[in-house]
């Protein structure tokens, strides 16, 4: 009776997590996986971030920023993939903290993790328009300048805000309302349409490593790491350990390849390739660009949406601009999309669990896709990239992301003792130090972050604790806490 009452706890718990979809099937193999992976992956963190970093943070020493931030990742990712294969459902961070460690935390990551996906979403949208905006230059259409950017913006050197002349952000407006709507109608991204995206991003990337090489002057990359400008995390070792903070958004996205541990055809194997595959060819990119990007253009000119336009002009190369600015508008709206499919997903899952309002679960009839929540999340986006700089909102991701990490590297650690029985069709190896690795390493990375973003990420936690505490816990039931639990010590 209560191996029944056990199984019938964990069907309804799928059941839940996947009534808006068909019934999953394990077709996914490890190369599918890893293309996924980079899908996600590349986006505004290399073709935006990399240069505000280098010219605020690291200087050419962005290429060891890059690293320190993929060994963090290294170290959660191996964690995301063995919550991935021990919860038998697609699970998200937030899932993983409400099986481990209670419903108050897993509130606490679920509204983390709006920084991660829909502040996410709103900083690639941000970069898409920049990209998009030097496009249309490319062809010969000025688009007014008051409609082109945020309203303010904030000068890190001088430390003050100041108003940049233009009004809002549109063409990051439409791109939002244009993903939004597919979302809305349910056009899921097909396999194939994703492989051919992520073709064209690597081949984008490829294309201007092999060209830039011959490019590259090395006395820019002279000192490597620019001495320090006299405050933390303006060049030096500090900006170093700042930049990584920084451009650790470039990594964001290889969570959700544990999201599909139930598609993978053999996830013992397949989950850690599919994680550790995408990390490791991304870091691979990644250093590489940014060699080259600091080595033909000094650093301090990087400080602009399209760096790699700029690179490409210093070139001299002006027919491949338009060539790179297509294949990163086209990378960056993947990006976006996925971002606000996993956002739509959390809500409705948070919902269902009566942490949010039932309406956040509300299921369009004919498209059955969360439509609702779909749509209001895609007017906070909206909003917000139309009217927030991308530094302040990057810095934002990386720090809710991070956070979402060290509980999800948490977690596992705390599984490890108190669940020791559990069937893990994946264990991190290295014991306990890989998740105390993790918490330690994305810590780190938090720590070399600016005060005001800390600041940021303490006020939106207490906007969040309070909305759990007048509305969350006297909606959601307690024994949906020890439910998930059920299905974890069973390891289905
Ligand atoms: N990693 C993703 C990007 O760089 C979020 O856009």
């Amino acid at each position: 009776m209560k191996r029944l009452l056990l199984k019938k706890t964990l069907e309804s718990i799928q059941e839940e997590a996947f009534d808006e979809t068909h019934s999953l099937r394990r077709s996914i193999g490890p190369v599918n996986l890893i293309l996924l992976g980079i899908g996600v992956i590349i986006g505004a963190g290399i073709f935006v971030l990399t240069g505000h970093a280098a010219a605020q943070n690291a200087g050419p020493g962005i290429v060891i920023s890059f690293l320190l931030s993929a060994v963090a990742c290294g170290f959660s990712g191996l964690c995301y993939a063995e919550f991935a294969s021990m919860l038998p459902i697609a699970g998200s961070a937030y899932t993983y903290a409400y099986a481990t460690l209670g419903q108050f935390l897993a509130w606490i990551i679920g509204w983390d993790l709006i920084l991660e996906y829909t502040l996410g979403a709103t900083t690639v949208s941000i970069g898409w328009s920049g990209y998009f905006l030097s496009f249309l230059k490319d062809l010969g259409i000025n688009f007014p300048a008051a409609l082109s950017g945020p309203p303010y913006d904030f000068n890190p050197v001088l430390h003050k805000w100041f108003l940049t002349g233009s009004l809002f952000n549109l063409p990051a407006v439409l791109l939002v309302v244009f993903v939004t709507s597919i979302l809305v109608l349910g056009i899921r991204e097909s396999a194939a349409v994703n492989a051919a995206v992520v073709f064209i991003k690597i081949a984008i990337i490829l294309a201007f490593i092999f060209v830039g090489i011959h490019f590259i002057k090395p006395a820019l990359w002279h000192p490597f790491i620019p001495p320090n400008a006299g405050q933390f995390g303006m060049f030096g070792v500090s900006g170093v350990l700042r930049g990584a903070g920084v451009i650790f958004f470039a990594y964001i996205g290889f969570d959700a390849v544990s999201t599909l541990a139930q598609e993978a055809k053999n996830p013992k194997r397949d989950m850690p390739i599919g994680i550790l595959g995408s990390l490791f060819i991304c870091t691979l990119l990644y250093v590489a660009v940014s060699l080259v990007l600091t080595g033909v253009v000094p650093y301090a000119r990087l400080n602009v949406p399209a760096p790699f336009a700029v690179a490409l002009d210093a070139m001299k190369l002006y027919w491949f601009s338009p060539l790179l600015k297509v294949g990163a508008i086209a990378g960056l709206t993947s990006t976006v999309l996925v971002l606000l499919l996993g956002q739509s997903r959390i809500f409705f899952t948070m919902a269902k669990d009566r942490l949010l309002p039932k309406w956040a679960a509300t299921v369009h009839p004919r498209f059955r896709t969360p439509y609702v929540n779909t749509i209001i999340t895609g007017c906070v986006t909206a909003a917000a990239a139309a009217l927030l700089p991308l530094g302040i909102v990057g810095e934002m991701v990386s720090i809710g992301t991070l956070l979402a990490f060290v509980i999800v590297c948490s977690g596992v650690l705390v599984l490890r003792y108190t669940r020791p029985d559990a069937k893990r069709v994946f264990r991190a190896p290295g014991g306990a130090a890989t998740p105390i690795l993790g918490i330690v390493s994305c810590l780190y990375l938090m720590a070399g972050l600016p005060v005001e973003t800390w600041l940021r990420l303490v006020i939106w936690l207490v906007i969040g604790l309070f909305i759990y505490f007048t509305y969350g816990i006297k909606h959601a039931p307690a024994h949906l806490k020890s439910r998930v639990r059920l299905s974890v010590t069973q390891g289905d």
